[in-house]
C-alpha cells in the first residue's frame, strides 16, 4: 500500500457563510457555527481566508475558529506582511498561500511561484518555523510545482476552478484537457514529495474524477456546499460530498 492510499480528507470553506453575515452586517449566520456543524458532519478541516479587503471572514472569525476547532485550521492567505503576523500569533495547522486581487471575485488563478522563488522562500521559512504546514494554491504546472518545492513548502494546492469553469459551460474538451493536466501533475508534485491538495469550484458534479487521483489527499471545497445548504441544510450537504468522494476513491 502507498503512503497516500487512506481516506480523502475534506476541508470545508467556511468563508461564505461570512458573505451572508456581512451583506446584512452584525452576527448572523455565524460562520464558526458552521464550521462546528461541518465538523460534526465529517469535515476532516475547516478553511477560512482572511482577505486584505476582510470581505467575508474577519480577524475575530479566527480567533474563535482558533478557541473552537477540535479539526485542523487551515488558513488561507495572502503573502503579506500583515497576514504573516496574523498566521504568526494562531500558529494555524496549515497556511494555504494564494494569489489575491482587490478586484477580483474570488481566486481566479494560482500564485506565480517561480518568478517569486526568493521572496517567497523568505516570506513561507518562518511560517513553517513555527510549525504550519505551508501550501502553494497553484496551477496544474510543472515549472510553478517545481519552484514550490524548491522554496520549501511541504504542501500544493492545485486549483481546480478552470475545469470546473469548463465543465459548466459544456466545454468538454477542456475540462478533459484540464484534468488531465491536473492527474499529471499530481503524480509530479508527489514524486518530488509535495502533499497534493485541491479545489475551487467543485461541486457533486466534478468532485469524482478529481477525489480519484491517488496522490490527491485533501479536497477543499466552500461555496458550493454553503449554498447547496440552503437547500438541503449544511450537514446533509456535507455528508453528500463526503459520500461521493469516498465513492470516487473506492
Ligand atoms: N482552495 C483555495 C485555495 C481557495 O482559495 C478556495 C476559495 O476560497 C477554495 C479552495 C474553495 O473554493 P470554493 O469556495 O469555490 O469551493
Amino acid at each position: 500500500m502507498t503512503d497516500y492510499a487512506g481516506r480523502l480528507r475534506l476541508g470545508v470553506n467556511i468563508d461564505h457563510v461570512a458573505t451572508l453575515r456581512n451583506a446584512r452586517g452584525g452576527n448572523l449566520p455565524d460562520p464558526v457555527r458552521a464550521a462546528q456543524l461541518a465538523e460534526a458532519a465529517g469535515a476532516d478541516g475547516i478553511t477560512a481566508h482572511l482577505r486584505e479587503d476582510r470581505r467575508h471572514i474577519i480577524d475575530s472569525d479566527i480567533d474563535r475558529l482558533m478557541e473552537t476547532l477540535r479539526v485542523p485550521l487551515n488558513f488561507e492567505m495572502a503573502a503579506t506582511e500583515e497576514m504573516q503576523k496574523i498566521a504568526l500569533r494562531h500558529k494555524p495547522h496549515a497556511v494555504c498561500i494564494v494569489p489575491e486581487k482587490r478586484e477580483e471575485r474570488t481566486t481566479e488563478g494560482g500564485l506565480e511561484v517561480a518568478r517569486e522563488e526568493n521572496k517567497l522562500a523568505g516570506y513561507i521559512a518562518p511560517l513553517r518555523e513555527a510549525g504550519c504546514r505551508v501550501s502553494i494554491f497553484i496551477g496544474a504546472d510543472e515549472r510553478q510545482i517545481a519552484a514550490a518545492h524548491r522554496i520549501g513548502a511541504q504542501v500544493i494546492e492545485l486549483h481546480t476552478g478552470a475545469y470546473c469553469d469548463a465543465h459548466a459551460e459544456g466545454d468538454f474538451e477542456t475540462r478533459d484537457r484540464e484534468l488531465e493536466m491536473m492527474r499529471e501533475m499530481s503524480a509530479y508534485a508527489h514524486s518530488l514529495g509535495l502533499e497534493v491538495h485541491a479545489g475551487h469550484g467543485l461541486n457533486y458534479d466534478t468532485v469524482a474524477p478529481v477525489a480519484a487521483f491517488p496522490e490527491v489527499v485533501e479536497l477543499n471545497i466552500g461555496h458550493f456546499l454553503i449554498g447547496e445548504s440552503v437547500f438541503r441544510g449544511l450537514e446533509p450537504a456535507i455528508a453528500e460530498m463526503r459520500r461521493l468522494m469516498d465513492a470516487a476513491r473506492a
